[in-house]
């Protein structure tokens, strides 16, 4: 049979490589996916479940019931400060879907997307399952972080450059773009006539500040942009599936087009949930940032105790991202470390060759997980790397 090329090129995700692997091991300690170990929280949950009950149970706009809309729009306005109409926003089976049917909309074979890498790779397998090439410019390493080398990026740009994609708060980086390199790549977006993609969903999960910048604030036009967000890590609902995109509305009008291909809409009883997550959920909001702030301190001081270890301070989101001194194998090592000590972490070439020496592990685990499986890997890595 010949398959689609395009879909055969499309690279399979490393981290679901090691999750397969630890699908085999007894009682894995799992800091490889982009999850905490908490389910949803409760009034979310019977909020489906009175949804159900009141009959919530058809078809909805493709784009996602005008309530919901109204309600995505009224909390960006009020974490950002910025104004959208329903109508700009397309709701979405989880920000990946938004982020597929984005490129599908702006991308033609032979186009290409800039990535500020290392970077969560679903951006780079959806451009080429596209025929889009993926430039990736790698963050520039500091003393105790990255950096943003604007030379680079304006030196990837081309004729065929479509989209610019910037996740920050970064999976796996932790890095957060100030407002000034916002705008930077904003006026290089208008100069070259390409869209920024947002992809904003760590947006609330910050730690000296309410709310890493949005793009939309500096943004000079809604054509331009792109923002990506979703309720899978405000709300720790990642099994619900249900994000969004907001943009231009002649942009969300050929989104919501293509979405009628892909799942028509995301879950009606989800969506009446997602609506009652915005209304109700700054209490709980507040609640996990101040637990992935400890869990984030816990995994900052544990990591630091291993020698060979550099760690980028974690601005943003839920991971922290240490550098070996001595890894050349990220992948090799995270097998070896999942066989020998049943801890799961995502091997940092996974996030793009500007990954390979890292390891990413996710903190917004329990105690009873993040602290044995930071002192089995402490003692793995004294084992295995250090003289
Ligand atoms: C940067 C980034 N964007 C999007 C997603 C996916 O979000 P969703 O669960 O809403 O599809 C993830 C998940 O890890 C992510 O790290």
């Amino acid at each position: 049979m010949n398959y689609s090329t395009h879909a055969l090129a499309a690279k399979d995700s490393l981290i679901r490589q090691i999750s397969m692997l630890a699908e085999k091991v007894d009682k894995p300690f799992k800091l490889y996916f982009g999850e905490s170990d908490m389910t949803t929280p409760e009034f979310i949950c019977r909020a489906a479940y009175e949804a159900l009950q009141q009959g919530h149970t058809f078809y909805t706009n493709t784009a996602g019931y005008l309530d919901l809309r109204e309600a995505i729009v009224r909390k960006f306005d009020e974490v950002h400060g910025v104004q959208f109409k329903p109508t700009e926003v397309v709701c979405t089976a989880g920000a990946v879907m938004a982020i597929h049917m984005a490129m599908r909309s702006c991308l033609d074979p032979g186009d290409n997307i800039i990535l500020i890498t290392p970077t969560w790779p679903v951006f780079s397998s959806i451009a080429t399952l596209f025929g889009a090439e993926a430039r990736a410019v790698p963050l520039q390493e500091t003393a105790d972080g990255f950096s943003l080398d604007l030379d680079a990026v304006a030196k990837a740009v081309d004729g065929r450059t479509k989209m610019l994609i910037v996740n920050s708060p970064s999976n796996p980086t932790g890095w957060i773009i100030s407002e000034n390199e916002q705008r930077a790549l904003w006026d290089l977006a208008l100069k070259h006539d390409f869209m920024i993609m947002a992809d904003e969903v760590y947006d609330r999960i910050v730690f000296d500040r309410p709310s890493a910048p949005s793009f939309a604030k500096i943004a000079t036009d809604k054509e331009h942009l792109i923002v990506i967000n979703s309720f899978s890590k405000t709300y720790n609902m990642t099994g619900w599936r249900l994000g969004y995109a907001l943009t231009g509305e002649s942009l969300a009008k050929l989104m919501t087009k293509l979405g009628e291909f892909i799942v028509s809409n995301p879950s009606a009883l989800v969506q009446r949930a997602g609506i009652v997550a915005l209304r109700d959920g700054e209490g709980y909001v507040k609640e996990i940032r101040e637990k992935y702030t400890r869990q984030r301190q816990l995994a900052m001081d544990k990591l630091k105790t291993i020698s060979n270890v550099t760690l980028p301070t974690p601005q943003g989101g839920f991971y922290a991202f240490p550098k070996l001194d001595g890894l050349h194998d990220s992948l090799g090592f995270a097998k070896k470390l999942l066989a020998e000590s049943r801890v799961g972490m995502a091997p940092g070439v996974a996030f793009g060759a500007a990954g390979e020496g890292y390891m990413r592990l996710c903190f917004a685990a329990s105690d009873a997980v993040l602290v044995p499986a930071l002192d089995r890997f402490k003692e793995f890595v004294e084992k295995n790397l250090c003289d």
